[in-house]
């Protein structure tokens, strides 16, 4: 099972103060440090969090493999075979959402044709390809026919039963889901909503090769993360009087 750590909410961020901190790139690299088998992007239309130039140098920066996520629209594609990333997610995008709200629309040939376009132009390249789509036999049906490399299913109707009796039905979706896709030759991807309390049932589905995480590893990094941080500016500040500079002098910022 591969771990692809979404990382957008590390420049959600830094964009709620228009600054460079705190730096995806980096965060992408402690990622992998600690295990990621890959880093999981996506650049919307509005960048919102991520941008373009993020996308540029985590291609160039990181060591294991890039899963951009993006919108089936025509400049979107154009600067993902720009990129030229490990693996590219088409998702659907709704400008108003707080985050990706449902899997595609496949149902109709005029939902697919787009897909069905985007999905050519990245195979040409190299780039392996991925649909998000709800766990559902007909979508999963539709995404094979486009011939795309994976399907991820969506875990956000699962995650959102958490608690409910309807969460033993949810997983048995997604199990059925993973099961079908798998049997059209697909391979299985599965994201959104997993939390360090809800994953294990689904990262125990056999067929489900790789899982994308973001909001709950990032939420979590900031309170494993905080009491250190505090510590480190309490000491600066502790040792401030010790190092007040007389006019004119420069003293040099402490290397944390
Ligand atoms: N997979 C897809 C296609 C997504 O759009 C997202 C959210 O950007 C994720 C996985 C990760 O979801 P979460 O942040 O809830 O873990």
């Amino acid at each position: 099972m591969r771990l692809y750590i979404n990382i957008d909410h590390v420049a959600t961020v830094r964009q709620a103060r228009m600054t460079d901190e705190p730096d995806p790139v980096r965060a992408a690299v402690l990622a992998e440090l600690g295990g990621a088998d890959g880093i999981t992007v996506h650049q919307r239309v509005d960048q919102r969090h991520i941008s373009p130039r993020d996308v540029r140098l985590l291609q160039e920066t990181i060591r294991t493999g890039l899963n951009l996520e993006v919108s089936s629209a025509d400049d979107m594609v154009d600067f993902a075979v720009a990129v030229e990333p490990t693996a590219v997610t088409l998702v659907p995008e709704n400008r108003e959402e707080v985050t990706t709200e449902g899997g595609l629309d496949l149902s109709s040939e005029a939902a697919r044709q787009p897909l069905s376009t985007a999905l050519r132009r990245l195979e040409d390249r190299g780039i392996r390809t991925s649909l998000f789509i709800d766990p559902d036999l007909e979508a999963i049906d539709h995404a094979a026919a486009l011939q795309t490399d994976a399907v991820e299913l969506h875990t956000g109707q699962y995650a959102n039963a958490l608690g409910h009796p309807g969460r033993g039905d949810e997983l048995v979706r997604l199990a059925r889901a993973a099961e079908h896709a798998h049997g059209t030759g697909l391979a299985v991807h599965a994201g959104h909503g997993l939390t360090y309390e809800n994953v294990v049932p689904v990262a125990a589905l056999p067929l489900i090769e790789e899982l994308n995480i973001g909001h709950s590893v990032i939420s979590r990094a900031v309170l494993v993360g905080l009491e250190r941080a505090v510590r480190e500016m309490k000491e600066i500040v502790a040792a401030a009087p010790a190092r007040v500079a007389r006019p004119g002098e420069w003293l040099p910022p402490l290397g944390f």
